[in-house]
């Protein structure tokens, strides 16, 4: 029923409300894919598309659709790699992508198994924990860490630093959040900026050191153009000024926000979905050989990154709308995988559909984390189901789940083993 019924579409599209998991939500996105899939939103002043096809277009036409003006709708600085014009994104991501090998996840995924069966044995005996709290939010985080560079020592204040800036993600509006966003960014940026003196004297098999090298080479510098001063919510200090412009800080900034809250999200998600379908958790313990392309099924069916937005570069035409230079797009990853035209029976979770999504992006700025990320589910799932096969609710409530515009967040999620 709430797939047909008119749904209210004068709605904030950028503000958190509406983005709450709830049956309105999927049905406005649904309702939406049927009957006005390039929909404009006077309200929100943005182009909102829901299709899978018209998602898949636009993300793969930069010269048309623009992520340099802005990939974040809303976000107060401009930031390394996501908001790249198309030549200086060629270059940026060459650089990053030495960091993000087959090689680097195959010797990555060997301490993260280990991490991953250590947080599982810690909270085993107990038969009981919150999921997102113990393992969800953890093992992402060391992860990160173990990429960069940051010793196992400093894991605690960087577990710190990096919730107070994802804090201000999705709240540019709220003067407290952002000003707890700011801090963490800033202390977060000096033991960076420690820690990458220390390499250029001592380099080693990490990616700190690999962009000191660059930084050193010249390769990168600072930003001194305007649009990427902190703007509205954010106050300005010489050291925080300084500090963001710095390119080499800002790709760790990106890094640690882009690679952990997602990434959490994937994992809690992916456990939640476990949970309420009882056959299909039983059907990949039968049949391990399914595990990647349970996890990549996880990842649709949650969608941790609801939107990612451009900017109309030249006047053009989608699904029969005109767009004007300097209009907004929203890409909703959430209804672009629920597609009925491209997905059977789009919101089942079935364990086997091996599924060809979205919930990555597509084109030039696909996800540069993606096959961390689906290394870090497989692995996290592999081993819940191997300790806690049994795993419920703990109790009648599932998640919790925070409304917000870019990321579905979980926050706590009690379980029972
Ligand atoms: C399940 C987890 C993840 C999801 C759902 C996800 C989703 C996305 C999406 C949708 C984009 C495309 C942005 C656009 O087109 O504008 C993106 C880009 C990016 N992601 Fe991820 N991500 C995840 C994990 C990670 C991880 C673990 C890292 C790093 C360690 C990471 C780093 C990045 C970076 C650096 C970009 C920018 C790429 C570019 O602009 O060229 N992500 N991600």
């Amino acid at each position: 029923m709430l797939e047909t019924a008119p749904p209210d579409l004068f709605v904030n599209w950028l503000g958190p409300e509406i983005w709450n998991d709830s049956p309105e939500m999927y049905g406005r996105l649904c309702w939406l894919r049927k009957n006005d899939p390039v929909h404009w939103s006077e309200q929100s002043r943005i182009w909102v598309l829901t299709r899978y096809d018209d998602v898949d277009y636009v993300s793969k036409h930069q010269e048309l659709f623009t992520s340099g003006r802005g990939s974040i709708a809303g976000a107060p600085l401009k930031l390394p790699l996501l908001d790249d014009e198309i030549e200086i994104h060629k270059i940026h991501r060459k650089m990053l992508g030495r960091g993000f090998t087959p090689k680097r996840v195959n010797a990555l995924e060997k301490n993260f198994r280990r991490l991953t069966q250590k947080a599982i044995l810690e909270v085993l005996w107990d038969g009981q924990c919150d999921f997102v709290e113990k393992i969800s939010v953890p093992l992402p985080l060391l992860l990160i860490a173990n990429l960069i560079g940051i010793p196992e020592d400093k894991y605690p204040e960087l577990h710190q630093w990096s919730d107070d800036m994802i804090l201000g993600v999705g709240s540019f509006n709220d003067p407290t959040a952002m000003e707890r966003s700011q801090h963490g960014f800033v202390e977060f940026a000096r033991y960076i900026n420690d820690l990458a003196e220390q390499r250029k004297k001592d380099p080693q098999d990490d990616l700190i050191s690999l962009l000191v090298g660059a930084k050193e080479r010249g390769d990168l510098g600072t930003y001194d153009v305007p649009e990427h001063r902190p703007r509205g919510a954010i106050q300005e200090t010489e050291e925080s000024l300084a500090l963001g412009s710095d390119e080499m800080t800002m790709f760790f900034v990106v890094l640690l926000v882009a690679g952990n809250e997602t990434t959490r999200n994937a994992i809690s998600g992916g456990i939640q979905l476990l949970i309420e379908n009882r056959d299909e958790r039983m059907k990949l313990i039968q049949h391990p050989e399914l595990l990647e392309s349970a996890v990549e099924e996880m990842i649709r069916h949650v969608t941790p990154v609801r939107t990612f937005a451009r900017t109309v570069v030249e006047q053009t035409e989608l699904g029969g709308r005109h767009m004007y230079p300097g209009q907004k797009v929203l890409l909703v990853y959430p209804s672009a995988n629920r597609d009925a035209e491209h997905f059977d029976a789009p919101n089942d979770f079935r364990i086997d559909r091996n599924p060809e999504h979205l919930a990555f992006g597509i084109g030039e700025h696909f996800c540069l984390g993606a096959s961390l990320a689906r290394m870090e589910t497989r692995v996290v799932i592999e081993e819940v189901l191997r300790r806690m096969p049994q795993i419920e609710y703990d109790g009648i409530e599932g998640p919790t789940i925070e409304p917000g515009p870019l990321v579905r967040s979980i926050m706590s999620m009690k379980v029972k083993y």
